[in-house]
Formats: structure tokens, sequence, C-alpha cells
């Protein structure tokens, strides 16, 4: 090989590996459409076609309108949704929506009692299992709810999905939010329920500790078995509305490949290498 091949060859080899991502994404999001779940006593979704179909210009052409209340779906709550000056939606710094995924995973207790409370044991299994809950963390509660969805009358868990009294579903205890917030540093409070309160309250003191805290909390987020309890990045990309109470989010993982990426520096070192040898050749 002349050396110019060499730099040829390599370039390659480093524009594969460059190109190939060393993490993949996982959508955590549920679609939002006529099936969404509103908490009772909000408008209907509206999907309105405003057009779809062939155009006179010879194109063809979709558009449409849609109308929907903020809490809805896998949607987050703004601060100011429970607590009185506190971050509206657009207000939110963007880089208070992103962090390490902590999932409590609390299936088999939500399994057993409806009306399950995600307590600080439970925060404290998962620190002695993987590590302290890092700074900026997106704590999420896996309860397995997010199954139910799209059944209004299995996530709310009642015969009478418009009636919030009747409503069983599991959520956070006041107590573990009271310790995330003095004891550890997070950004986002999720679940995988309807509301960071649990289905029986009457007063939402999750809501309103969140608030007060300006920490936004995210509801019905999806999909929570397809990324670890530990060492996923999450985003939660709420629609950036202006004065906004909350929103319907784009949430979603990233989770490190590990075999892909060595396999891809083992291949370039492996090359470089062989290149190495090739001109040392050349040269004697
Ligand atoms: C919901 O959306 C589906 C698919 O777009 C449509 O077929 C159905 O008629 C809609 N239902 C209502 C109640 O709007
Ligand atoms: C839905 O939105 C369309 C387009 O703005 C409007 O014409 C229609 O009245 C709305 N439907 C309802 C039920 O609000
Ligand atoms: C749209 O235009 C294409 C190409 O002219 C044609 O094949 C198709 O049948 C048209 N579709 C409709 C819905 O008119
Ligand atoms: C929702 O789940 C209930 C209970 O399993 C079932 O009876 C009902 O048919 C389901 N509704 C829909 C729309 O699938
Ligand atoms: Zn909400």
């Amino acid at each position: 090989m002349r050396p110019h091949t060499h730099v040829l060859f390599v370039s390659v080899l480093l524009r594969i590996c460059g190109g190939s991502l060393d993490f993949k994404v996982v959508d955590l999001t549920h679609d939002h459409s006529n099936t969404t779940i509103y908490w009772p006593g909000n408008p209907e979704y509206n999907f309105t076609i405003l057009a779809r179909g062939n155009t006179t210009g010879g194109y063809w052409y979709e558009s449409n309108y849609i109308g929907t209340a903020e809490h809805g779906g896998t949607h987050l709550d703004s601060p100011a949704h429970f607590y009185k000056d506190r971050l509206r939606t657009h207000n939110i710094p963007i880089e208070n929506l992103v962090g390490p995924g902590v999932i409590i995973n609390v299936k088999n207790k939500a399994a057993e009692k409806a009306d399950y409370q995600v307590s600080i044991d439970d925060l404290k299994q998962w620190e002695s299992m993987y590590k302290q809950i890092p700074e900026k963390s997106i704590v999420i509660m896996n309860s397995g709810w997010h199954e139910r969805y799209p059944n209004a009358s299995l996530v709310f868990n009642t015969d009478s999905p418009t009636d919030s009294s009747t409503f069983h579903f599991p959520a956070w205890h006041e107590k573990a939010i009271e310790w995330l917030i003095s004891e550890r540093s997070v950004n986002v409070v999720g679940v995988d329920t309807p509301s960071t309160d649990f289905g029986q309250s009457k007063t939402f003191p999750v809501h309103i500790l969140l608030g007060q805290a300006n920490i936004p909390g995210a509801e019905n987020v999806a999909n929570l078995d397809a990324i670890p309890e530990a060492g996923s990045i999450i985003f939660v990309a709420v629609t950036k509305i202006y004065d906004g109470s909350g929103g319907p989010a784009r949430i979603f993982a990233t989770v490190p490949i590990k075999d892909t990426s060595s396999g891809c520096s083992h291949g370039l070192s492996f090359v470089l290498l062989m290149c190495a040898l090739c001109i040392f050749i050349q040269i004697f």
C-alpha cells in the first residue's frame, strides 16, 4: 500500500466508527391520539384533518389541526401547576429536563396493592443495588401501569373512569418526595400512572411539594421495561408552551451499548496497527 492509500483506508474506518452510535435511543412516550387519557373534566383531544390529498399543483399535501389539554397522555407538569409563582413550561431551563435515569421498580408491590405509594425504603433499595442517586437525576416509578395504557378503566383502575374519587393507582408517597428534595438533587420526578399523587389522594401533597421545589413532574411515562434501572440518560422534551402549566412531552432515553462500541474501537486499533506495520515495512 502507498501512503495515500493508508490515509484513505484509515479515514474510511474513522467515518464508519464515528458514524456508529455507542448508545441506543428508547422511546418512553405513548402516542398522542384520540385514545389519549386525560384527567376527567378536560376537553377531548381534537385532531382535525385540514388537508390530506392531491393538490392542483400535482403534489400530495397533509396538514392537521390539533387541540389538546396540557395534561394528557405522556406529559410534563410544570412547577406552576400546583404552586403559585413557580416555573411555567417555557421558563423551565432545558438542562433541567435532562438527567441520569433512576427507575424505581415497584411492579410487584403495585400488583399486590393498587394504592401503593413509593417509599424512602424503595429509594434506598435502589441505592443499595446501584449507587447514590446521581445529581440532576430523572427519577421515575415503574409500577407496570404503563402496560394498561390507553384503557382508561385499567389505568384509573375503576369502572367509573370519569369519577376521580373511585381511582386506584400507585404513585409517590410525600415522605419519599421530601427525602428526595432534602437529601438528593433531582431534576424531574415521574410516574407511569396518570398522577404523581396516588389515585386516592384528595390533597395532592406530591404535586405541591414538587411545585414548591420547582421540580417538574412527568406522568404516563411509557415503555419503562425497555431501559435499565440505572445507566440511562432521560430527556423530557416538553412542548415549549408559553405560560404553560405543563404540556405534552416526547420522553426518551439513551442507553449505552457496551459491546458494539468496544468492538469498533478494537477493530480500529487493529487496522491502525496494520497500517503502522505497512509503513514500517516500506521504510525498511
Ligand atoms: C380516532 O382515530 C381513529 C384513527 O385516526 C379513527 O379511525 C377514529 O374514528 C377516531 N375516533 C374518534 C372518536 O374520533
Ligand atoms: C376541532 O377543531 C376544528 C378545527 O379548528 C374545529 O372546527 C372543531 O369545531 C373542533 N371540534 C371540537 C369538538 O371542538
Ligand atoms: C393522486 O395523484 C397520483 C398521481 O397523479 C395518483 O396516482 C393517485 O391516484 C391520486 N390520488 C388520489 C387520492 O386522487
Ligand atoms: C378495557 O379493559 C376492560 C377490563 O379488562 C375491558 O373490559 C374493556 O373491554 C377494555 N376496553 C377497551 C377499549 O379495550
Ligand atoms: Zn399533569
